[in-house]
């Protein structure tokens, strides 16, 4: 690899995401095996306004690879979003010394790695979310083990309303897209699944199914529902107990999904993503955000990337379709 970089930033933004140290020991461990020093800036953006830094070597990210959350701290930062607040976040980048920055998190991310593009520092970006909707990336660090992690759950509440032959009613994470949410309803073997992407039929995609299953010789059910949807799960709830008296229940994963030992997908995809992410300043690009395609690591433009939009996986509605309300 080149080096026309000497010492890098790296920080963690927005809403944590098993893995995300996974890429941040990938992007420490790269930096040194190439000569370039590595500063990581702790808390998003608040830390690189208030200079809030930690200076990273190899040991330093030792043993963190199968650990959740993130060592840097995150947050989301209002201040950073005004010109002010990037003024400061640059001074902070030019007191360091940092030639580069590289930000692991999800658009919000991006956007404010491409302000400080604009102000003249190289950027690079790292998919970090567990809700697998950054349109340029096919995957994002974290969703594998937060879809793993509701599962868990999905199980043991499973074991609770076969006993009692009730309904249960999911909420699942997911920010507005439903990714989330349809890949741990077909991964459960749900009943229903209802996301964000597709205008709920009530009747069509909810009662019918459960219809089915109770036909089927089921006698207790499980809905799926993305946090995006309109009214959450609490009214698909309700809607359900008003049409089929069923005893329902309904539970909010809630952030435990965001947390946990990563998985090796997660880890290995950190890992890969951190690399990336490190070759491409060395080799002197900037503003770019790594991505996975397929099997394939790639980089897009940041504001190009920003642009892109991803739509929820046709053919998997479809498998969950064609599989739900018969379990
Ligand atoms: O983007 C990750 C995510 O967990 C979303 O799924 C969720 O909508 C949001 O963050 C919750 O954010 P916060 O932790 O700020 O409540």
């Amino acid at each position: 690899m080149e080096n026309q970089i000497h010492r890098i930033g790296v920080l963690t933004s927005g809403g944590d995401a098993p893995g995300m140290n996974a890429a941040v020991r990938a992007v420490v461990r790269t930096a040194q095996d190439c000569g370039i020093e590595c500063v990581g800036i702790r808390r998003g953006w608040n830390g690189l306004i208030t200079s809030d830094f930690v200076q990273l070597g190899a040991t330093s990210v030792s043993h963190i690879i199968d650990k959740g959350g993130t060592i840097l701290y995150t947050a989301r930062s209002e201040e950073f979003k005004t010109p002010a607040g990037q003024e400061r976040a640059v001074a902070t980048c030019k007191m360091l010394g940092l030639d580069a920055l590289i930000g692991i998190g999800g658009d919000g991310t991006f956007q404010g790695l491409l302000r400080l593009a604009e102000r003249g520092l190289s950027v690079v970006g790292i998919p970090g979310t567990i809700d697998n909707d950054i349109a340029c990336s096919s995957y994002t660090i974290g969703y594998d083990t937060a879809c793993n992690t509701a599962l868990e759950s999905i199980d043991k509440l499973r074991d609770t309303m076969q006993s009692h032959e009730r309904c249960s009613v999911v909420e699942v994470m997911g920010h507005r897209a439903g990714h989330l949410a349809l890949n741990v309803g077909v991964a459960c073997g749900a009943t229903a699944v209802i996301v964000p992407e597709h205008p709920v039929d009530i009747e069509n995609d909810l009662l019918e199914p459960i219809r089915r299953a109770r036909l089927g010789g089921r006698t207790h059910f499980m809905v799926i529902v993305a946090e995006g949807v309109d009214g959450g799960a609490y009214s698909v709830g309700k809607v359900i107990e008003d049409a089929t008296a069923l005893d329902t229940r309904v539970t909010v994963l809630g952030h435990i999904q965001r947390g946990g030992s990563p998985s090796s997908r997660d880890r290995i995809t950190a890992t890969y993503m951190g690399f990336e992410a490190v070759r491409l300043l060395a080799e002197g690009k900037t503003c770019r955000v790594v991505a996975l395609q397929g099997e394939n690591y790639v980089d897009y433009d940041i504001t190009e990337a920003l642009q892109m939009s991803k739509s929820l996986d046709q053919h998997t509605y479809e498998v969950m379709r064609a599989l739900t309300g018969v379990q």
